[in-house]
């Protein structure tokens, strides 16, 4: 690889994305890797915290892959593999397990919540959750971590966790940088716009899926709450209209000021059809792209096979050096 920055970032095999999940990483991914060496992977360990139906967990994992691929992400440029596939994950993940302290853990906001909303299945991977994704990141070195605002407890813990093995066993990992976009690093839900937007709202309304057909998609957004108040201006309090603007300015590229004089004297019913309309046309190619992409099985297979040779290679040489400095004996 060439002598560029590392960026490593993974998402969970939800099968289709949200909106959110798009606009705070994805999108970032394709566009980073003419700068970067960018290492990407479907995080199907992870997704096993909750419980899964395997059939679909499969499925779920083959068609995310698919769909990175359609929002950009190229596997000749990048290395775009699946978590399961490099062991060094797994194996990295106890011996940082051994460097991660039980209370730092229970500090983590995204267990307490998880932990709530599936009072019967409290596992233990759900807790330890944060030390794998400290493995996938730090067993590459990474540099940079693109992801939305919600990651940003779980990569402040990954880069304690490399302070403290650094501390134990001399210098050795890199100090992960969270690279959180300025504008869409929390895309909001549409139904209740204090609360991120998220595929596990029970409120099907909430959440704009990137596979969402047109109609779907200009429906929710025509839903979406917002205040009482008429005028599309982006201020303290009106969190559904900010959250509009947001979702606009990104896929338009103008600026607030041009979207509050491109709606002044029009309604909110204007702006949230438009809305809707330039978020369907934007994603228009992501669908297309992945309709071709998940038919061609022989090539996604060839893709992730070799994306994951790539990533143990590299991985590989990383975690043997983990082995022998906390004292395991050469193989
Ligand atoms: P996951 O799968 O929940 O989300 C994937 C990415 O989408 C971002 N995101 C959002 N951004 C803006 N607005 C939203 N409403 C929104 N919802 C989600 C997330 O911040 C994330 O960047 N633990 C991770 C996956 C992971 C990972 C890693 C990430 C595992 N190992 C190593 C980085 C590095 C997760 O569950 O993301």
């Amino acid at each position: 690889m060439e002598d560029k920055k590392l960026i490593f970032s993974g998402i969970q095999p939800t099968g289709t994305f949200t909106l959110g999940n798009y606009m705070g990483a994805v999108k970032n991914w394709g566009s980073l890797q003419e700068e970067y060496n960018c290492i990407y992977c479907v995080v199907d360990m992870h997704a096993i915290t909750v419980r899964q139906d395997p059939a679909k967990l499969r499925q779920n994992t083959l068609n995310s892959y698919a769909l990175l691929m359609a929002c950009g992400v190229d596997p000749e440029k990048s290395i775009l593999f699946i978590q399961s596939h490099v062991r060094t994950h797994a194996e990295l993940n106890w011996i940082l397990g051994c460097n991660t302290q039980f209370g730092e853990l229970s500090r983590m906001t995204q267990f307490k919540d998880k932990s709530q909303r599936h009072p019967d299945d409290v596992n233990s991977g759900l807790f330890t959750y944060p030390v794998l994704m400290a493995a996938d990141i730090l067993a590459y070195n990474a540099d940079l971590v693109p992801v939305g605002v919600d990651q940003k407890q779980h990569l402040e813990l990954a880069r304690n966790i490399a302070q403290r093995f650094n501390q134990r066993y001399g210098d050795f990992f890199t100090l992960p940088e969270p690279y959180i976009p300025k504008v869409g690093a929390k895309i909001m839900s549409l139904q209740e716009p204090t609360k991120k937007m998220s595929k596990s709202d029970e409120n099907p309304n909430a959440c704009i899926l990137i596979l969402d057909d047109k109609d779907t998609i200009i429906r929710k957004f025509k839903r979406a709450v917002t205040d009482s108040d008429t005028e599309v201006c982006y201020s303290e309090g009106k969190d559904g209209i900010n959250n509009l603007m947001t979702i606009y300015s990104i896929v338009t590229g103008k600026d607030f000021a041009a979207i509050e004089s491109e709606f002044a004297g029009k309604g909110y019913g204007d702006f949230k059809l438009a809305v809707g309309e330039a978020v369907a046309d934007h994603l228009e190619p992501v669908r297309t792209e992945f309709a071709r992409l998940s038919k061609d099985k022989a090539y996604l297979k060839k893709c992730y096979t070799e994306g994951a040779e790539k990533a143990m290679k590299y991985s590989q040489r990383i975690v043997s050096k983990v082995y022998h400095k906390v004292g395991f004996v050469d193989r």
